[in-house]
């Protein structure tokens, strides 16, 4: 995966992308905010916000700040702000997610939506979310992780050629997320049915 592939494939996808990954993502994102709800201060950071599907979702008292690699999905965005209100939402940016224009410790929480496995380098997302997130705050990555089912992994195996026509590594291991992380989660939990996709949790040490 590289930026102009990331940024061709998400172009394609900007239009259709919520009657495509609307509801079979939607488990992942309510968990997500359901975990982010009772963060104090609540100055949240969503990388990799898309079309910004779950934006009309985020507490009202929250101030919401989303970035984005693709003006294509900001631009769905940014209509669905305009139109739907999101009185969370404070701001809206093109921005690369591995290298955030926001200075260390700035938002209360950061999360991250199915990204890790689009993005070039999902070390370098992950370090990006914990410089400018505060000591104490939250960091949520939602993912699909590879399979430990062997058909299923044996398939997400196979597709791996086509990810950077379809825009995401089909076969990204949970355990080396977390050991590229070098940090320790606090949780991990199933984002969707049978455990497809995953939450993993972690707090910033103060
Ligand atoms: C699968 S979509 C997820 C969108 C949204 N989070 C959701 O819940 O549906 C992945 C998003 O990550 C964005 N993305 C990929 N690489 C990025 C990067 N390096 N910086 C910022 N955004 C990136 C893509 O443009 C796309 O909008």
């Amino acid at each position: 995966m590289d930026l102009i592939s990331i940024r061709k494939s998400y172009r394609r996808y900007a239009r259709h992308y919520d009657v495509i990954f609307g509801r079979v993502f939607a488990r992942g994102r309510r968990l997500a905010l359901d975990t982010l709800a009772p963060v104090s201060g609540k100055r949240v950071l969503e990388v990799g916000v898309g079309t910004g599907i779950s934006l009309p979702f985020y507490c009202t008292d929250a101030e919401v700040v989303g970035i984005d690699i693709s003006r294509e999905m900001l631009e769905v965005a940014r209509r669905r702000v305009s139109d739907q209100g999101c009185p969370a939402v404070i701001g809206l940016a093109e921005m690369n997610a591995e290298r955030l224009g926001f200075a260390d410790d700035s938002f209360d929480a950061v999360v991250a939506m199915y990204v890790a496995s689009v993005v070039p380098n999902p070390e370098q997302l992950f370090a990006e979310m914990w410089r400018v997130c505060r000591p104490g705050g939250q960091i949520l990555v939602v993912n699909h992780f590879a399979s430990r089912q062997w058909f299923l992994r044996t398939l997400e195996r196979s597709l791996r050629p086509l990810s950077r026509a379809v825009g995401f590594r089909p076969d990204m291991e949970l355990d080396h997320f977390v050991a590229v992380t070098g940090r320790e989660p606090v949780a991990i939990e199933p984002a969707s049915l049978f455990g497809y996709w995953k939450q993993v949790q972690f707090t910033k040490s103060a």
